[in-house]
C-alpha cells in the first residue's frame, strides 16, 4: 500500500488540465455490452475502478483493449468489442471492490436475457441497496432470484417491454442501468424522476450515437423507444466535474493562483457559485477557471448536498475540509448517503472543529490546522484529507491512498505540479 506524504502551507500555481469523468466512464463501459461492435471510448481516465470494469468486461468475454501503448506512454482511450460475451456474470471478487458493476445488470439483460451478478455489499458511505434498480427492470419482464449472494436475473422470452417508471428516490446509477436496458427493449420505457447527473446525460448521449432512441435528455423525464440493434461507434468522456471540483478546493485552501483547463464549468455552476460565497475569487475564459485564493480570508458558508444541478454529494468532503479553516461557522448537511462524514474524525486530528449531529456537520472555522497523520476511508474522504493537510502548517500522512487511486487519476502529481509538496512512498 501506498501513502502519501504532505508538507502543508505552499501556495498553489500554474495550471492543470482534468481527466475524463469517472461517473461517466463507467456506464459508458458497460454501455459496450448492448453494441453489435467495438465501442470506443476516448478521454478516460487512468484509476482503479476502470481497470475493474476492464476485468469485468474481459471476465465475460469480451475483447477489451484499455490505455493502449504508444510511444512514450499510453492513450488514454477504450476499445471494447463486447459482440463475442459468453459470460452474462459479475462475480463477487469484482463486484466486492466496485459497487458500480451493478452497471452490467441492465445491459446484460437487454442484450443477453439474463445476468448472474453478485449483489453489491454496502461501503463505508452507506447501505447503498440496488432495490430502486430491480424494482424498475421487474417492471419491464425481468425477474430475480438471489442464489448465494447473487443476483440471477432473466428477461422474458421475447425480451425486456417498455415500461412506465418513476424512481421514488433519485438514483444515479439506478437511472443509467434502466435507461441502457431500455434501449433494445420492446417499446416505450418512460423514466420519471430520472437523475439528471450530466454523466448520465453523457451516458445517453453515447447510446444515442449507437443508434439508440433517447428523449429528454439532460431532463428528469426520459423517453426511450427500444430499438432492434445497437452499433459501434466512438465518444469522447466528458471532462471530471469532481475532479475539477477537487482542484478547485486545493487551490481555495492552500491559497495562490492557478488555472484548471478542460472542465466543463455549467457542469459545476452551484459549486463555484459556493466558492464565490466564500470568498475564493473565480475567473472563467474560454472553458478554463483561474482560481485566487487568500488561506485564512475565507468565509463559512452553508451547503447542502442534493441531486444535480444541485450541490454534489461528492464535494461535501471537500467542502467541508474548506469550512474547516473559514472565518465563522457553517452548516454541512449530507442528504444523500446516511454516513459520508468520516473524513471528520480524521479532519478532527489537524485541530478541526466540527459537531456532528446525524446529517449535520457544524463547522467553527479555526485560524489554521496542524498537520498530523490520518487515514483515508473512501474515495472523497481522501482528497478531503489531502486538502487539508495542504492547508496545514507542518507534515501530514495519509494512509490507504488505494481509497484515492480508484477514483482520482493521480491526483497527487496534479497538485506536485501546482507547487504542492507531496510525494508517494511504500506504507509498508
Ligand atoms: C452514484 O452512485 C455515484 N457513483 C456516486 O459517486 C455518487 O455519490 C452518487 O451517485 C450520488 O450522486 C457512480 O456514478 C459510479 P445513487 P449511486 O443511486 O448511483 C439510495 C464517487 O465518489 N438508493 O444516486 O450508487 C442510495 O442509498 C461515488 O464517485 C437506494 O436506496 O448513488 C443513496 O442514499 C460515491 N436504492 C441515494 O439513493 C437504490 O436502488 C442516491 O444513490 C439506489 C439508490
Amino acid at each position: 500500500m501506498d501513502k502519501l506524504l504532505i508538507e502543508g502551507g505552499a501556495p498553489l500555481s500554474g495550471s492543470v488540465r482534468v481527466s475524463g469523468a469517472k461517473n461517466a466512464a463507467l456506464p459508458l463501459m458497460a454501455a459496450a455490452i448492448l453494441a453489435d461492435g467495438p465501442l470506443t471510448l476516448t478521454n478516460i481516465p487512468r484509476l482503479g475502478d476502470l481497470r475493474t470494469m476492464g476485468r469485468l468486461l474481459g471476465h465475460m468475454g469480451g475483447r477489451v483493449g484499455l490505455y493502449p501503448e504508444e510511444a512514450g506512454g499510453y492513450r488514454e482511450e477504450a476499445v471494447l468489442d463486447m459482440s463475442g460475451l459468453a459470460r452474462p456474470e459479475a462475480p463477487h471478487d469484482l463486484v466486492k471492490t466496485m459497487r458500480a458493476s451493478a452497471l452490467v445488470l441492465g445491459p446484460l439483460l437487454a442484450r443477453h436475457g439474463q445476468a448472474r451478478v453478485s449483489l453489491p455489499g454496502g461501503c463505508a458511505i452507506g447501505v447503498r441497496p440496488i432495490d430502486l434498480h430491480l424494482r424498475a427492470l421487474a417492471a419491464m419482464g425481468a425477474e430475480f432470484d438471489l442464489s448465494g449472494g447473487d443476483i440471477m436475473a432473466r428477461a422474458p422470452r421475447g425480451g425486456l417491454a417498455g415500461a412506465d417508471i418513476r424512481f421514488e428516490t433519485v438514483t444515479v446509477t439506478g437511472t443509467e442501468n434502466v435507461m441502457m436496458a431500455a434501449v433494445l427493449a420492446k417499446g416505450r420505457t418512460i423514466i420519471r424522476n430520472a437523475a439528471r447527473e450530466p454523466e448520465v446525460s453523457d451516458t445517453a448521449r453515447a447510446l444515442v450515437a449507437m443508434g439508440a432512441k433517447i428523449g429528454g435528455i439532460d431532463g428528469d423525464e426520459l423517453s426511450i423507444e427500444g430499438v432492434d440493434v445497437l452499433r459501434s461507434a466512438s465518444h469522447a468522456v466528458m471532462p471530471d466535474r469532481i475532479e475539477a471540483g477537487t482542484l478547485l478546493a486545493a487551490v481555495a485552501m492552500a491559497g495562490g493562483k492557478a488555472t484548471i483547463r478542460g472542465a466543463r464549468l455549467n457542469d459545476l455552476a452551484v459549486v463555484l457559485g459556493k466558492f464565490t460565497e466564500a470568498g475564493v475569487l473565480l475567473r472563467a475564459q474560454n472553458g478554463d477557471l483561474t482560481v485566487e485564493s487568500e488561506p485564512g480570508a475565507l468565509s463559512a458558508v452553508n451547503v447542502s448536498t442534493s441531486p444535480y444541478p444541485g450541490f454534489p454529494t461528492d464535494m461535501q468532503a471537500q467542502f467541508l475540509a474548506m469550512m474547516a479553516t473559514a472565518r465563522g461557522a457553517s452548516i454541512i448537511t449530507e442528504t444523500i448517503f446516511e454516513n459520508r462524514f468520516m473524513h471528520v474524525a480524521e479532519l478532527r486530528r489537524l485541530g478541526a472543529d466540527v459537531t456532528l449531529e446525524g446529517r449535520t456537520a457544524v463547522v467553527k472555522g479555526v485560524g489554521r490546522l496542524s498537520g498530523a497523520p490520518m487515514t483515508a476511508s473512501d474515495l472523497r474522504a481522501s482528497a478531503c484529507l489531502i486538502l487539508a493537510a495542504l492547508a496545514a502548517t507542518g507534515s501530514s500522512e495519509v494512509s490507504r491512498v488505494y481509497h484515492l487511486d480508484r477514483g482520482y487519476d493521480r491526483l497527487d502529481l496534479k497538485l506536485a505540479g501546482l507547487g504542492a509538496r507531496i510525494s508517494r512512498v511504500k506504507d509498508d
